[in-house]
């Protein structure tokens, strides 16, 4: 599909996503949204994917919610447009999706990388929700993901003062998996979404769930829901296979079956 914000294109058994209004910072307008959610739902139902790579420009993976688009909207146009509610189909996405971060990841833009997985972040990205300096807060999901991502006292910090972090402070506080230089980001994120494409998809939707509902339950269901997942693997053929080929001493050959 061609698209007017985003490019994709696939490599292997990834797909990558890359956000190009590079005028607008990348600024997250509704166009952003409803292709955003087209280009995720594309992949995820393509068998040949296994992982999906967001990423933004070097300036930019994304300096927020299109404010031009957002100065005008009325509390009724918000709260009866369910306005933002659209962006629920990016966690919504069944296969995992790493976020190649550089540059700014600002209010929106920090909100949709820390809907993706993880992040792999540049040496140059730096990290913030600047709402409350437009008189708004979070309404993607910062307030919620970032206090469970770095725990209350940063996340306050950053939502009450709309400061910015680099990214040694993200890596710091556990938003951030992993920094590398600016040149090495997009084969860093390339090559992680490949190791994750070459493993049982059944396994590796099933990691991901398993990963994500300990943001949703009790210790207790949380637990018991991974025990449940980790058992039904055993019906399948690649657990076999793995667990043959590591017996033997040979590479497995998944079959995603
Ligand atoms: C619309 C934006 C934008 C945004 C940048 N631009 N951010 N347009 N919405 N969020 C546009 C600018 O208007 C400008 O276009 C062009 O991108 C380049 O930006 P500059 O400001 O000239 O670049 P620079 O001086 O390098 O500064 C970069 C920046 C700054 C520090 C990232 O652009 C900035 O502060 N942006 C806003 C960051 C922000 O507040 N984000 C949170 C948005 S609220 P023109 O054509 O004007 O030159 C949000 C809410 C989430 O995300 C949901 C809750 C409601």
């Amino acid at each position: 599909a061609d698209f007017e914000t985003l490019l994709t294109e696939t490599r292997g058994n990834v797909g990558l996503i890359t956000l190009n209004r590079p005028k607008a910072l990348n600024a997250l307008n509704s166009t952003v949204m409803r292709e955003l959610s087209e280009a995720l739902k594309a992949f995820d139902s393509d068998p040949s994917i296994g992982a999906v790579v967001l990423a933004g420009s070097e300036k930019a993976f994304a300096a927020g919610a299109d404010i031009k688009e957002m100065q005008a909207v009325d509390f009724v146009d918000a709260f009866v447009g369910d306005f933002l509610g659209g962006w629920e189909a990016v966690a919504a996405t069944r296969k995992p999706i790493v976020a190649a971060v550089s540059g700014y990841a600002l209010g929106g833009g920090c909100e949709l990388a820390m809907m993706c997985d993880f992040i792999i972040a540049s040496e140059t990205a730096k990290f913030g929700q600047p709402e409350i300096t437009l008189g708004v807060i979070p309404g993607m999901g910062g307030s919620q993901r970032l206090a469970r991502a770095v725990g209350k006292a940063k996340a306050m910090d950053l939502v009450l003062t709309g400061r910015m972090m680099d990214a040694a402070e993200a890596e710091r506080a556990g938003l951030v998996a992993r920094i590398v230089a600016p040149e090495r980001l997009l084969d860093e994120a390339l090559e992680a979404a490949a190791k994750i494409a070459s493993f049982p998809r059944a396994a590796v939707l099933m990691a991901k769930e398993a990963v994500n509902r300990a943001d949703e339950v009790t210790l207790a269901e949380g637990l018991r829901l991974e025990r449940r997942l980790f058992q039904s693997l055993f019906a399948t053929q690649d657990q076999k296979e793995g667990m043959s080929a590591f017996v033997e001493k040979r590479k497995p050959s998944f079959t995603n079956r």
